[in-house]
């Protein structure tokens, strides 16, 4: 199984195993880390945010425009955020790194 290792605010470290095809935003909340996802993968929040590591970023299929859209309204967006909900787990993937953003904004508040 691939792993994902959650880098979280607080500088802890969480290495977890991630069946192929389950997103991120799934991923990180399967494991009680601190992913909203609020609505569901539909982006239309934006509180699945997540800062890919920078030696991973490239090697993820591009974001579709519509993610681009919801994540210029996402809370401290960086050149590597993506939308949890949008990064598929792949075999390939075995070892990404992803940061938990401090904070997210709910825009379905
Ligand atoms: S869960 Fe809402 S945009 Fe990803």
């Amino acid at each position: 199984m691939p792993r994902v290792i959650f880098l979280k605010p607080d500088g802890s470290r969480h290495e977890v195993e991630a069946a192929v095809g389950i997103s991120i935003m799934e991923l990180a909340r399967d494991n009680g880390l601190d992913v909203e996802g609020a609505c569901e993968g539909a982006m239309a929040c934006s509180t699945c945010h997540i800062i890919v590591d920078n030696e991973w970023f490239g090697r993820l299929p591009e974001p579709s425009e519509d993610e681009e859209d919801m994540l210029d309204l996402a809370y401290g967006l960086t050149a590597t955020s993506r939308l949890g909900c949008q990064v598929v787990v792949t075999a390939e993937l075995d070892g990404l790194v992803v940061r938990l953003p401090d904070e997210t904004h709910n825009m379905l508040l």
